[in-house]
C-alpha cells in the first residue's frame, strides 16, 4: 500500500522504515515533512493510506481532499484522536486506526524525571557546572521520601507514576471517576479531589483532555493547594490554565513546574525556533522562573515506544488490507 506519512522527524522515518523491512517492506512509504493541513492535504494524492500525528489537522475539507486523492485509511501513530473528525471520516467511509498504548512507563519515566529535576534543581546545576560554577548557594532540595503525591487520572500511565513514586517512599494519591485495582495494588487511595489538593505535595496530571477536564487546574484550583505545591503536567496542555499557573509561581504558593504540554504547544513545539523570536508572551514568562522546567511533547519519545507506535501502525495497515477495518480502529462510540 502506499502511505504518505505527515509531520515526519527523522525518528518516525527510522522506526517505520524499520518496522515496514520487519513486514517484508511490502509498503511504499512517502515520508512528508509538512504539517498536514488543507494547503498540505493535495500531498496525500494516491496514497491508500495517510499516517498523521497529534498535530495534524484532520478535518472534514482535508478528509475530502485525501478521499478525492484515493485514501481509505488514516492510520494515527499516537493514541489520542481529537484531531479528527470522526463523521466526516465515517460520512466518507474512510477507517481510522490508532496506536491506543504504546508505552506507559516512557511517559511515567518523563513524569518522574521532571519531578526529580525540580526537586533537586539539576537543570539549574547542569547550567551552572558548564559555566565553572560550583556554588551550590539556592539548590537545596527536598526528599521524595515521606511527601505525598496526587495523581490525577489513574489509568496506565497513572499507574506507572504511582509505581514509581511508591518505590520512593512517597504516600499515593488519586482521584479517577473509575477506580483501577492495579492502582490500589500499586499503593493508591483514592480520594475527592479537593482532599488531593489539600494534602499532595506533588499533583501530577494524566487524565484525558475533555470538556471536563479542561483548565482542571485554574486559580480557584490552586488556591486550595498545599504552599509550595509542585504541578507536573504530562497530559495535555489545556488541562492547566497557564496564566493562573503564572500567578501562582508569581506569588510563591507554587513552588515548581514540570510541564511536558503546553495549552498553546502546536505553534511551537517540535520545531527548531532558536533562531526565531516567540511570540506567545505566555510562554516566554514560564521560560523565566528558576522553578519551570519545559520538555516540549518528549514523553513518548524512547525507543521501546517508537518501536511499538510503528510495529502497531504496520499491524493497523495490514489489518486494514486483509478486512477492510485496522487492528486498532477509532469508532464513533468513542466520541461519547
Ligand atoms: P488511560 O485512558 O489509560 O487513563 C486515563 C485515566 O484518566 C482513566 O482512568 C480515566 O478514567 C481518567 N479520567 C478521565 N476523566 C477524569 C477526570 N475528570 N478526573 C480524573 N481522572 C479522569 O490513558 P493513559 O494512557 O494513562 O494516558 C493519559 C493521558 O496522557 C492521555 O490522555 C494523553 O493526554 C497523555 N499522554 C501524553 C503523552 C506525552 O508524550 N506527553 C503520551 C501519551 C499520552
Amino acid at each position: 500500500m502506499k502511505i504518505a506519512t505527515f509531520s515526519t522527524k527523522a525518528y518516525d522515518r527510522a522506526f517505520l522504515s524499520a518496522a515496514n523491512a520487519a513486514h517484508g517492506g511490502r509498503h511504499d512509504i512517502v515520508f512528508l515533512e509538512s504539517r498536514l493541513s488543507k494547503e498540505t492535504a493535495p500531498l496525500g494524492q494516491g496514497a491508500t493510506g495517510i499516517c498523521a500525528f497529534v498535530n495534524d489537522v484532520l478535518d472534514r475539507r482535508v478528509l475530502e481532499t485525501l478521499y478525492a486523492g484515493g485514501t481509505r485509511l488514516i492510520a494515527l501513530r499516537c493514541a489520542g484522536f481529537n484531531n479528527v473528525d470522526l463523521v466526516a471520516a465515517r460520512d466518507l467511509g474512510i477507517q481510522v486506526g490508532r496506536v491506543p498504548a504504546y508505552s506507559p512507563e516512557a511517559v511515567a519515566e518523563h513524569t518522574a524525571a521532571l519531578m526529580l529535576s525540580l526537586s533537586r534543581n539539576i537543570h539549574r546545576a547542569y547550567a551552572r557546572v558548564r559555566e565553572g560554577n560550583f556554588s551550590l548557594d539556592g539548590l537545596t532540595g527536598f526528599n521524595f521520601h515521606g511527601r505525598t503525591v496526587g495523581i490525577v487520572g489513574t489509568g496506565k500511565i497513572g499507574v506507572c507514576v504511582a509505581r514509581i513514586m511508591a518505590g520512593l517512599g512517597c504516600q499515593i494519591l488519586g482521584h479517577d471517576p473509575g477506580e483501577n485495582r492495579d492502582f490500589l495494588a500499586a499503593g493508591g487511595r483514592y480520594v475527592a479531589m479537593d482532599e488531593l489538593f489539600a494534602q499532595a505535595d506533588i499533583i501530577t496530571l494524566h487524565c484525558p483532555l475533555t470538556p471536563d477536564t479542561r483548565h482542571l487546574i485554574d486559580h480557584a484550583a490552586i488556591e486550595r493547594m498545599k504552599p509550595g505545591v509542585m504541578i507536573i503536567n504530562t497530559g495535555r496542555g489545556a488541562l492547566v490554565e497557564t496564566r493562573a499557573l503564572i500567578d501562582g509561581l508569581k506569588s510563591g504558593k507554587i513552588g515548581h513546574v514540570g510541564l511536558d504540554v503546553y495549552e498553546e504547544e502546536s505553534d511551537l513545539f517540535f520545531e527548531n525556533l532558536s533562531g526565531q523570536i516567540i511570540q506567545d508572551d505566555v510562554f516566554a514568562r514560564l521560560l523565566t522562573f528558576p522553578n519551570v522546567l519545559i520538555t516540549g511533547h518528549q514523553a513518548f519519545l524512547t525507543r521501546e515506544a517508537l518501536t511499538a507506535i510503528a510495529e502497531t501502525t504496520m499491524e493497523n495497515v495490514a489489518a486494514f488490507e486483509r478486512t477492510g477495518t485496522p487492528a486498532f480502529p477509532v469508532t464513533m462510540e468513542m466520541l461519547a
